[in-house]
């Protein structure tokens, strides 16, 4: 361990289950010093074990919903409160596509679920920045990331509208990333991550064959949520001060591949 977060304080959304990369993310602050509040929407807390990662992290929790300004507003405040002062990271790690969960195609979905897994992926985010920024809740040099996939960019067919989603999410990062580096000094980026074995990951059709794919592509091989984790913390700590309105490709190398020879090889 480095300390790379010592006297650092932070809030981390979205931590279900062990497999979470918000729980690897703040397992491994906690390791590195930092002090945070864990969040995550009411009826996910039912299902998940957050208590058990509050215990093991020393952390308290506070429910919100992410698409609810009361909810983050109350976040905000509390945390600040439970923190001694403002904030220098939050992690914004939320996903959900009620089209993919109830089986719609991407060409006729139901747009009703298009606009909720639009709030909850993309909006949220904006939301956050919102009550952060009014609230003037960053300390300066602070840092704010969320999570994204590659299908903002390219096709992955199965991803549905969760594409769209993210496209909005990393535009949301650099348009805000603006205000916030403007007037406060924090930085705003976001995370593209590899295919990743976690509740909102196996959730996409296909997923274990995509996930193969992936890794024969990528000259590193995937990144792992642990991984993700560390490169987290990486851009949390003041070691990555100028770097914002960036989406920042974390996948071994995928984004840039054409094709790889352990791909080629399955049609010679
Ligand atoms: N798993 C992958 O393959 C992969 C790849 C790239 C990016 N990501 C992104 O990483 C992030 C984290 O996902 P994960 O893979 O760790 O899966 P996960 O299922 O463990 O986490 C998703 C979280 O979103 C939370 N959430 C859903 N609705 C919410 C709401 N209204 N308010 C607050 N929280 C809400 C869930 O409760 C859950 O904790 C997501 O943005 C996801 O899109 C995942």
């Amino acid at each position: 361990m480095y300390n790379l977060l010592k006297g650092k304080k932070g809030i981390i959304f979205g931590a279900l289950n062990e497999h979470s990369i918000a729980w690897k993310t703040a397992k491994r602050a906690h390791d590195e010093g930092a002090e945070f509040v864990l969040t995550n929407a009411p009826a996910a807390m039912k299902m998940g074990d957050l208590g058990v990662l509050a215990e093991k992290t020393n952390s308290q929790i506070i429910p919100a919903d992410a698409t609810s300004i009361e909810d983050l507003e109350n976040l905000v405040e509390k945390s600040m409160e439970i923190l001694g002062g403002k904030i220098d990271f939050v992690l914004h790690s939320i996903g959900m596509s009620v089209n993919v969960r109830k089986g719609k195609p991407y060409t006729d979905p139901n747009y009703d679920f298009t606009a909720k897994g639009w709030d909850v992926s993309a909006v949220s985010f904006h939301k956050t920045m919102n009550v952060l920024y009014r609230k003037k809740a960053m300390n300066e040099w602070g840092s704010i990331i969320a999570l994204s996939y590659m299908a903002a960019q390219r096709v992955f067919p199965d991803y549905n509208d969760m594409a769209d989603n993210k496209a909005y999410l990393e535009s949301v990062a650099r348009s805000f990333g603006y205000f916030f580096g403007r007037d406060y000094k924090v930085r705003v980026n976001t995370i593209s991550q590899s295919p990743t074995p976690t509740t909102a990951g196996t959730g996409v059709k296909g997923f274990d064959g995509f996930l193969a794919y992936a890794d024969k592509m990528a000259p590193l091989g995937n990144a792992t949520a642990a991984d993700c984790a560390e490169y987290t913390l990486a851009m949390f700590s003041d070691l990555t001060k100028k770097v914002t309105l960036q989406n920042l490709f974390h996948d071994g190398g995928f984004s840039n591949m054409g094709v790889s020879d352990a791909v080629m090889e399955k049609f010679e």
